[in-house]
């Protein structure tokens, strides 16, 4: 910057220098035709050869010192200010490729919380489905009729479904599988036709265990037995009911015989 600054400055000294050196051996004098109005005066134009004074062309010389004196402390100015800007603008780009870094953090910190909210919501989801469980089912999928009576106690799987929230009674089975550990209610009914060899009768049973049974004993007419529980079950616990052996067990369109059973809380 300096140097292309100071390259013209010395050119137009020099062609003042030759100009005056060129003067010289004239003895100062005009020539032809131009002698009045260029004294004094500055050249105007190169081909005009006008003459300067000695001292014309010294002032101009210390003239350009001082100025190219007074450039040169400008351009050191200019210079530090240069430096201090480039300096500040540096400091800048670092706070900005901060700033970018910070920004970049932020993004992978709220993808990573934004995924581990979906997993609290889809595990919120599925715990909220599980506890939403509750069935009733009859005994006959349609028409009427008996049961047994059969020589051991046998499952009774109750195929007329009403209400399956929560799938976890299976009316292929007749078995209830608990899908949360919590306490759960259960209701049963047992239809009878009355028979003086044949009473009517089933078990609520738990993991292949007795708890409560519903029985009838009458020679004629109809009737039912009910019976209901509340138990604590693990997740995979098995409810059914059992009938018990050498009973009939009846049912028809109003569905004497019935299985029912929610989910009261988990646990
Ligand atoms: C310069 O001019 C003076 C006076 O006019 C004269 O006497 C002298 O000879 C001249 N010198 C030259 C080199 O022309
Ligand atoms: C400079 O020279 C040109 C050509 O000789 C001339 O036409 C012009 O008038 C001159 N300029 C001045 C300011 O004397
Ligand atoms: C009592 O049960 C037996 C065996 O199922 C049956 O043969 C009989 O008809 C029944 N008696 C009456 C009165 O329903
Ligand atoms: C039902 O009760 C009567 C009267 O008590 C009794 O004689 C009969 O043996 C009972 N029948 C069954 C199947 O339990």
């Amino acid at each position: 910057m300096e140097m292309t600054m100071f390259i013209p400055l010395l050119l137009m000294i020099c062609s003042f220098s030759t100009a005056q050196l060129q003067e010289e051996p004239d003895n100062k004098t005009i020539p032809h035709g131009k002698q009045t109005e260029s004294r004094g005066g500055e050249p105007a134009n190169a081909s005009d050869h006008q003459p300067a004074y000695p001292q014309d062309i010294h002032a101009v010389l210390r003239e350009m010192s001082a100025l190219l004196a007074e450039q040169r402390v400008e351009m050191n100015h200019l210079k530090r200010d240069n430096e201090a800007q480039a300096a500040k603008l540096e400091g800048q780009t670092t706070v900005v490729d901060n700033l970018k870094q910070e920004i970049s953090q932020l993004q992978r910190d709220n993808e990573a919380q934004k995924a581990t909210l979906m997993t609290e919501v889809d595990n919120l989801k599925q715990q909220l489905q599980a506890k939403q469980v509750a069935f009733s089912a009859s005994l006959l999928a349609s028409g009427k009729g008996h049961l047994g009576p059969f020589n051991t106690h046998t499952p009774l799987v109750f195929r007329r479904v009403v209400t399956n929230i929560g799938n976890a009674y299976n009316p292929n089975t007749g078995f209830f599988i608990a899908p949360v550990r919590g306490a759960y209610h259960f209701e049963f009914s047992i239809g009878a036709e009355g028979n003086n060899s044949h009473s009517s009768g089933a078990w609520l049973v738990k993991n292949g265990e007795n708890i409560f049974i519903a029985w009838e004993n009458q020679s004629n007419g109809y009737g039912s037995s009910a019976n209901g529980a509340t138990l604590l079950l693990e997740v995979g616990d098995v409810v059914f009911l059992r009938q018990y052996k050498n009973t009939r067990i009846y049912d028809d369109g109003n569905h004497l015989s019935t299985f029912s059973g929610h989910l009261l809380f988990t646990m």
